[in-house]
């Protein structure tokens, strides 16, 4: 019988899979957030010297960065990343995700953009039919949280406040339940023109390149 691997396990199947095949001498590394990723960067430690570099997208993900030694350049300090490796709450075989669990979305997001390819690693509890179970974060500027809120319940939205979260910029969390998104990127489009949001966590604009997905039997698969 094939022994079937925890969650934890896969998070590390994935992360190293990744780095094994996305991870090249001289390249400049879009690192993410979260428990996945982590297992990616004590990977990154053992190429410290052959690689360029990172950029991180959160102060998790610099420190664990800092404390391997691993170098990490300010954004704007770099040109184009080569790559940009990171996790995801939920993802689709059509490549559009919900990020922003670890409340890194708006960094997460900036580095995916100014990428050449975004992978994204997953366990395959994270790969979804339809995105919306998981609560869709959205970063708000303090003083819009209730306005937010107000204008997500009008989409048919149920807001919830992280209390006690504040960014790495400075700002506040909305989880928003309930949704039906049926067109990722058009709600995508829709979230961010509410003013006073910052960025919301569904990544279909600027979509995953390549999901690495590690399933419990320890087999893995890539969707393009
Ligand atoms: C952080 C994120 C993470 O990628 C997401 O929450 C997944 O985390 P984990 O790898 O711990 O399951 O978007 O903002």
């Amino acid at each position: 019988m094939t022994q079937q691997l925890d969650q934890g396990q896969l998070k590390k199947l994935a992360a190293e899979y990744a780095f094994e095949h996305y991870v090249k001498p001289d390249m400049l590394i879009g690192v993410g957030t979260g428990s996945t990723v982590k297992y990616f960067i004590e990977k990154l430690a053992e190429v410290k010297h052959l690689i360029k570099g990172t950029v991180s997208s959160s102060s998790a993900s610099t420190l664990l960065l800092q404390q391997l030694q691993i170098p990490v350049f300010d954004l704007n300090s770099v040109d184009q990343l080569d790559v940009y490796i990171d996790g995801a709450d939920e993802v689709t075989q059509y490549l559009h995700a919900i990020k922003g669990g670890g409340a890194a979305l708006t960094r997460e997001k900036i580095l995916a953009a100014n990428s050449k390819k975004f992978v994204c690693i997953v366990d395959e509890s994270k790969l979804v039919a339809k995105l919306g179970k998981f609560p869709l974060p959205i970063e708000v500027i303090p003083m819009a949280r209730s306005y937010v809120a107000r204008e997500m319940v009008k989409l048919g939205g149920t807001p919830d406040w992280r209390n006690n979260v504040v960014t790495d910029n400075g700002n506040w969390i909305l989880d928003i339940h309930n949704l039906d998104i049926i067109d990722p990127v058009a709600l995508e489009r829709q979230i961010n023109s509410i003013t006073g949001v910052v960025t919301n966590g569904i990544f279909a604009l600027r979509p995953v390149n390549e999901l690495i997905v590690a399933s419990a039997d320890g087999k893995i698969k890539v969707i393009k």
